[in-house]
């Protein structure tokens, strides 16, 4: 039986893994539960999976959860504060953890999980963004692996051989990245001005947490995606491409050098991926239905519009920067979509906000931790001002 981790429990991609978890009770068992600020979400998740330690990260929140478990009577040990996360990623109530929490506040505990050699499923792209050369470093030292969760490296780890982890020696040609192209495929920069963050947040295919509903928004998810592609699978930028699919069926394809184009098709549901990753290497029911393609009946391809929304073509610039640009790429957008969905930021003026920033922070190289938290603290202030004069 396999004990999880389960960090960032209470958003979108941990409620989709706990679905998939209880469909197994024989399987798998929950170790750990961890959330923000959801004292009450993250409650009732320990009332109903009885882990061994519930983590808070936010410490104002800690009396609130301790209440809510004791009116439930839920019995298990309370933790608070981000080295607790740290503690849920690496301690011996785990061999699994699942990375699901959003942003750049999940890479030490991702790292922690790599290090302390658990399987790691891991959701949390900002973290191999900002710092996929530790990751993997990680990975080696602590001798685990890593089962990628989002749908397209999931669908791209499915179509390589089994001796995967890498292009190298595979005969494969390039990596095809589908994009549904967000909500708002199709409109024009003009039409985009007033866009509010109810709208960005309204995927058309797609039930996600706000802040990557709205990278879809601006296709700067697509291009976090094209540097996690790089790092999990050795990949250099010209060797992954990206074409939107807007029907979200196909979710990304490998192609070989003999012309062979594989691809994995499914309905959009991250239950797909989530019971993939678990189950590895055997095959375990998702709770998803059948994909019908006579019922689907197109499947519909067409470039991306890098001049309307340009969070992709500012990925790629970082990525072939190098050093530090892809931890200030993250940042930056960290912050403006924040101020995006507090209502500080026109939509459009995210991407805006990230190109100042790449432009005015020289990529520097980063070889640790402490290295990567410091330009990610950096970036995160440059764009901050770069806000507050924007909205004055
Ligand atoms: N949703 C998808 O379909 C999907 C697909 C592919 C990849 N991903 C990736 O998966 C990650 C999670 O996405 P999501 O859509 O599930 O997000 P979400 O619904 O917003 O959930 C985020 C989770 O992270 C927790 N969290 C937020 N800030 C935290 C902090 N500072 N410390 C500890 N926990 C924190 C939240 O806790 P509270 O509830 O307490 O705030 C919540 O449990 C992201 O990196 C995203 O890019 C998501």
């Amino acid at each position: 039986m396999r004990s999880l981790a389960v960090l960032g429990a209470t958003g979108s991609i941990g409620a989709s893994t706990l679905d998939v978890v209880a469909r197994h009770p024989g399987r798998y068992r929950v170790g750990a539960l961890a959330a923000h600020r959801n004292a009450q979400g993250l409650a009732a998740l320990c009332a109903r999976f009885r882990p061994e330690l519930a983590v808070i990260a936010d410490p104002a929140c800690v009396d609130e959860l301790r209440q809510h478990l004791r009116a439930s009577g839920t019995a298990c040990r309370v933790e608070a504060g981000a080295d607790a996360l740290v503690e849920a990623a690496s301690g011996a109530h785990c061999d699994t953890v699942v990375a699901a929490i959003v942003g750049a506040a999940g890479l030490p505990s991702t790292l922690a999980a790599a290090r302390a050699g658990k399987r790691l499923l891991l959701a949390n792209k900002e973290a191999v963004v900002m710092a996929g050369s530790l990751l993997k470093a990680a990975l080696h030292a602590g001798g685990g692996e890593l089962l990628p969760l989002d749908s397209e490296h999931n669908a791209v780890f499915q179509c390589l051989p089994r001796e995967r982890g890498s292009l190298a020696g595979a005969g494969v040609r390039r990596i095809v990245l589908t994009a549904s192209g967000g909500p708002f495929r199709g409109r024009s920069r003009a039409e985009l001005a007033a866009i509010t963050p109810d709208q960005a947040c309204a995927h058309p295919n797609w039930r996600m947490g706000r802040k990557i509903s709205v990278d879809s928004a601006t296709l700067l998810n697509k291009g976090l995606e094209v540097i996690e592609a790089h790092h999990l699978f050795d990949a250099p930028a010209e060797r992954i491409e990206v074409v939107v699919h807007p029907q979200s069926l196909v979710h990304s394809l490998v192609e070989y050098i003999d012309g062979s184009l594989l691809a994995q098709l499914g309905l959009p549901d991250m239950r797909t991926a989530i019971a993939y990753a678990l189950g590895w290497p055997q095959r375990i029911d998702a709770g998803v239905g059948t994909l019908d393609l006579a019922l689907a009946r197109r499947l519909d391809f067409e470039p991306p519009d890098l001049a309307t929304f340009r969070g992709l073509a500012l990925a790629y610039a970082a990525l072939r920067a190098g050093g530090s640009a892809a931890i200030v790429l993250n940042a930056a957008n960290e912050e403006a979509v924040a101020a995006f969905l507090d209502g500080r930021l026109p939509f459009l003026a995210i991407t805006d906000v990230i190109e100042r920033c790449l432009d005015e922070l020289p990529p520097q190289p980063t070889s640790d931790l402490a290295g990567v938290l410091d330009a990610d603290l950096t970036a995160r202030r440059h764009a901050t001002r770069i806000i507050a004069a924007l909205s004055a």
